[in-house]
């Protein structure tokens, strides 16, 4: 399921462990991007990865995924995974097709996750569609779409941001996923929307025993969902620990520097946010 799983060792359902991971890009002058990274998360857990914006976040979660971008390689290290991974991205507009309904895109990857996929796909009626239409419509209901019989044909452009961003978790839902990878999900949404949706996180967390990985470089938004945290900087971890810990005692400084400037956001967003 994931090329990039090198571990012999059995690995329990759900969990991910990633050891001294090593990413460096493809070109001759080769340069280290991800340099020794670590991370152990736990089946149901939710564990965040706060840093600034090319401290090696995204490529990180890719090697969990195992799908790393073209142009990187990963040169060291192990990433092993207990089960199936999806991801969710920040954009919901890009990750939707614009001219597809939401419903049948939600569709379409539960019919891409059967396990025989690829026959019977010419009839609206077929048995396979079917259920494929009845499992969208219970994942639109998961997420929390309102009216998911009405929106089912609704198309990307005629839902809100946050309800975007609701079919683009359903998507990662049809495929029976055991760890949810999420890469900065609710950044293009504004705060009030942002905590729907780390509220519905949450909630397949503690409902449904989804293991998160969360990335963000919001390390309030992160610490809001994540039971514990990794902070990158430059490739490298520099502080680990459980969310409070972190929060309330941060060791290394580029840590402080994180959380003052977050502290700052509530006032700033509470002139200027519309929800
Ligand atoms: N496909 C790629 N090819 C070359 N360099 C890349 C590629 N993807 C990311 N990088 C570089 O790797 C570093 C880490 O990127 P990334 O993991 O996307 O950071 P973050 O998600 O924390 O913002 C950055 O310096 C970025 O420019
Ligand atoms: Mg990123």
């Amino acid at each position: 399921m994931n090329p990039a799983a090198t571990s012999t060792e059995p690995i329990e359902r759900g969990t991910v462990r990633v050891r001294d991971l090593r990413i460096e890009t493809a070109g001759t002058d080769a340069a280290v991007l991800v340099d020794g990274v670590s991370l152990d998360v736990g089946a149901g857990e939710a564990v965040g990865i706060v840093g600034e914006s090319g401290s090696g976040k995204s490529l990180t979660l890719r090697a969990v995924l195992g799908l790393l971008p073209s142009g990187v390689r990963r040169v060291g290290g192990e990433v092993a995974v207990g089960g199936r991974t999806a991801m969710v991205f920040q954009d919901p507009l890009t990750a939707l097709d614009p001219l597809e309904t939401v419903g049948a895109q939600i569709a379409a990857a539960s019919r891409a996750n059967q396990p025989d996929a690829g026959s019977g796909w010419g009839s609206r009626r077929s048995p396979r569609a079917i259920a494929a239409r009845e499992h969208a419509l219970e994942l639109m209901r998961t997420v929390h779409l309102p009216d998911p019989e009405v929106r089912y044909d609704w198309y990307p452009h005629q839902l809100s941001g946050g309800q975007r961003q609701r079919v683009v978790i359903a998507i990662a839902l049809a495929t029976r996923p055991d760890v949810l990878l999420c890469d900065e999900p609710t950044t293009a949404l504004d705060v009030t929307v942002q905590k729907q949706i780390l509220a519905l996180l949450d909630e397949l967390r503690a409902q449904r025993g989804l293991t998160l990985v969360f990335v963000s470089h919001n390390l309030a938004v992160v610490s809001e969902l994540c039971s514990r945290i990794v902070v990158m900087r430059l490739g490298r971890v520099v502080e680990f620990g459980e969310t409070g810990q972190v929060v309330a005692r941060p060791q290394h400084s580029y840590t402080r520097a994180l959380l003052d400037a977050v502290l700052v956001v509530p006032s700033v967003a509470a002139d200027g946010g519309a929800a």
